[in-house]
């Protein structure tokens, strides 16, 4: 198996490098274009060409060292081929790290309108100025070519749960149709390093899962995603679905849980051997006013906080946790100025760093389940 992974990496040069495993949990590097990954990492979520609120060098100090955007909002607007002309999205955005983006068929079905499903792909009215877009697996290939993402996804469709099995049958295998269209139109890409993602889909039907991972194993993908998670289902039986799966993939390829997920989540996700998350829960909450600490998340619209003079966390690493104190966090949410939800966005990428970097720790040193529970312990002590 190591001449398989030399010669997988002449021919793809994506590399990813596992360095230690500790129980499922897996410890490692992702070269990409742009840089090094180190996981398991947590991509924070930057849809439009930018953090919301937050400047790149802020995203890059809280020891983030991937980003991911979204194929279905920068084709609408500013349009890919224009960020191509532009330099592609690191130099538009002005973030010079590695780029993970979504295809866009996610977003389709939860943003748009008049949508249509078929065998080409997926057709719908834009958001924006209700023109008629279709999207296929072609197109979205070319698209995250032209804006020059490190890691592209495949074009999938995803089905919210409670489902029928029939709809997530049909779903599933449209998705390992479009997969291969996929790789077939990103072949010419690879010896640029960037890589492509395969995205397992199967619902909360395990037979399904299973059928889905091993279809797309065999076609040979540069890292695979679990998708149709967290879309309704209890944490159960997400936890149940990632078993299943993670032991169908190669040992030696990242596995991305797509859109998850609480701090709970990506512990438990990283015991079943996942290697990437992205997830817009510590931005959105940030600018509802809800921060994550070490102790647990603290909602600071709460009026208890209103002549809080303490900070939100004194040893936390990032300086707005350490130096703000809870009483001017309150105002601002509550006064609803940009600054509280800059701050509080800082702060919770800032709090989801710190949380991988801790498991990376604890898994290099074999304690990542001790690790777990303390954590969890903390969260759940109650002294916010
Ligand atoms: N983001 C969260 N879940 C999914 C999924 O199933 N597919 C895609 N493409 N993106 C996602």
């Amino acid at each position: 198996s190591r001449s398989i992974h030399l010669r997988f990496r002449r021919r793809f040069r994506l590399k990813f490098t596992h360095l230690a495993t500790d129980g499922v949990a897996r410890l490692g590097t992702l070269e990409t274009p742009h840089g090094t990954v180190r996981t398991p990492a947590f991509m924070p979520v930057g849809t439009q060409a930018a953090m919301k609120g937050v400047h790149w060098h802020e995203v890059r100090e809280t020891g983030a060292d991937i980003v991911l955007s979204n194929t279905y909002h920068l084709m609408l607007r500013p349009g890919a081929e224009r960020i191509a002309r532009l330099g592609g999205l690191h130099a538009f955005m002005g973030w010079s790290g590695p780029i993970l983006t979504d295809s866009g068929g996610f977003q389709v079905m939860s943003l748009s309108e008049l949508r249509k499903v078929d065998e080409s792909g997926v057709t719908f009215r834009s958001h924006i100025d209700g023109a008629t877009v279709v999207l296929s697996p072609e197109r979205a290939v070319e698209i995250q070519r032209l804006l020059g993402s490190d890691i592209a996804m495949q074009l999938d469709e995803c089905v919210a749960l409670p489902a029928e099995r029939a709809e997530i049958d049909r779903a599933m295998r449209l998705s390992l149709r479009w997969a291969e269209r996929c790789k077939r139109a990103f072949e010419p890409d690879l010896p640029s390093g960037r890589a492509l993602f395969a995205i397992v889909q199967g619902g909360d039907d395990v037979a399904l899962r299973r059928e889905s991972a091993r279809e797309l194993v065999a076609m040979e993908f540069q890292g695979y995603a679990i998708g149709g998670l967290a879309v309704g289902e209890p944490q159960a039986t997400m936890l149940a679905m990632i078993e299943e799966v993670a032991p169908l993939l190669p040992t030696d390829r990242p596995r991305y849980l797509m859109g998850v997920g609480t701090p709970d989540d990506l512990l438990k996700s990283v015991a079943r051997g996942v290697d990437m998350f992205d997830c817009v829960l510590p931005t959105r909450n940030g600018r509802h006013g809800l921060a994550y600490t070490r102790r647990g998340p603290v909602n600071l619209k709460n009026a208890r906080h209103a002549e809080d003079p303490r900070p939100l966390d004194p040893e936390s690493p990032c300086r707005i946790a350490r130096e703000v104190p809870r009483a001017y966090l309150h105002h601002l949410i509550r006064a609803n100025e940009t600054l509280g939800a800059m701050y509080l966005s800082v702060v919770n990428i800032a709090y989801f760093q710190t949380l991988m970097q801790d498991i990376r720790a604890a898994i290099a040193e074999s304690r990542f389940a001790d690790h777990a529970a303390e954590v969890t312990a903390a969260w759940t002590r109650g002294d916010v």
